[in-house]
């Protein structure tokens, strides 16, 4: 028996929301897992990347992949090991870009897993085991269920989430450069404590930002937009994001440029129709510093993880 789930992409942080605002964005990973009937096979994980533009070398394809973790956690939790089992991921969406690879394949390996158990987990179970591999629910979470969601991670291992409507003529222009940058270096370079003032600076922004999308306000959404938390420290690492801010500061209807995730792409949240202005600036920065990119404008995927066979 075998199944196959897909998985979109997904953007976190949006500006302030650091750790809990994510949504989903219409570009997949499927990962089908496969009972294998020959006993003695073990794990096998192939890694397939359907873009034909990765480098994927440096994922592991043994117990220490990240989707057999994932899957393994699942299994232990109702008292079994995993054995026999086929793993296969295709790719589309960009690795190490900020854009929740990591997180869409562990949640379609655990949903896919979960089915072939005859579904021991629910969807509460399932996010938290996720969480437990990825360390925060950001990403996570719209990838499970789709949309624009604000979640946490409880003390108690358990994530608690709520979708919120994105305004559909909000667009949403993800700017993917050609270099990688992991989530732990962009980890790395945050300070381990921050000055209440910038933490008070996040709270008001983040409260501003879920009332601002729920009220469909422009004026609100690019104020809330700006952070103190994490961006500041992680510009560095990021080679044009200065430039890009720069470019778009006084483009029309431009509600904000962040960074999606841990980065390296970028978002630029806007509304009306300057978007191929707004995409040519923005590959023209990159350009310029010898960087090639893709830059899409996308609408929010509505819909999470979803079994396809
Ligand atoms: N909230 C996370 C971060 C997202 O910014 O580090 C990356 O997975």
């Amino acid at each position: 028996m075998k199944v196959s789930v897909k998985v979109p992409a997904t953007t976190a942080n949006l500006g302030p929301g650091f750790d809990c605002l994510g949504l989903a964005l219409p570009i997949y990973n499927t990962i089908t897992v496969e009972e294998t009937i020959m006993p003695g096979t073990g794990i096998e994980i192939n890694i397939i990347d359907e873009t034909h533009e990765q480098d994927l070398i440096s994922i592991p394809t043994d117990e220490n992949n990240i989707v057999y973790k994932a899957i393994e956690l699942l299994y232990n939790s109702i008292g079994q090991t995993p054995s026999e089992l086929k793993i296969t991921i295709k790719t589309q969406i960009p690795i190490a870009r900020g854009l929740g690879s990591s997180a869409a394949v562990i949640v379609g390996g655990l949903i896919a897993a979960n089915e072939l158990l005859g579904k021991p987990a629910d969807e509460a179970a399932l996010l938290s085991i996720a969480t437990e591999i990825e360390n925060h629910p950001d990403n996570i979470t719209p990838a499970v269920v789709g949309g624009f969601v604000v979640s946490s991670l409880e003390e108690d291992g358990s994530v608690v989430y709520s979708k919120i409507n994105w305004p559909k003529d909000w667009n949403i222009t993800v700017c993917i450069p050609d270099y990688e940058l992991s989530t732990s270096i962009a980890r790395s370079v945050l300070p381990a404590e921050v000055p209440m003032k910038d933490a008070i600076f996040n709270l008001k922004h983040t409260a501003m930002l879920v009332q601002a999308v729920n009220t469909h306000d422009e004026k609100l959404m690019k104020i809330a937009l700006d952070d103190r938390l994490h961006q500041q420290y992680r510009e560095k690492l990021i080679p044009g994001l200065a430039e890009i801010k720069e470019a778009l500061k006084h483009e029309e209807n431009v509600l904000g440029v962040v960074i999606s995730g841990a980065g390296p792409a970028i978002l630029v949240i806007s509304h009306g129709n300057n978007l191929n202005k707004i995409r040519e600036t923005v590959s023209k920065v990159w350009l310029d510093m010898n960087v090639k990119s893709k830059v899409l404008t996308l609408q929010v995927e509505e819909q999470g993880a979803k079994v396809i066979d």
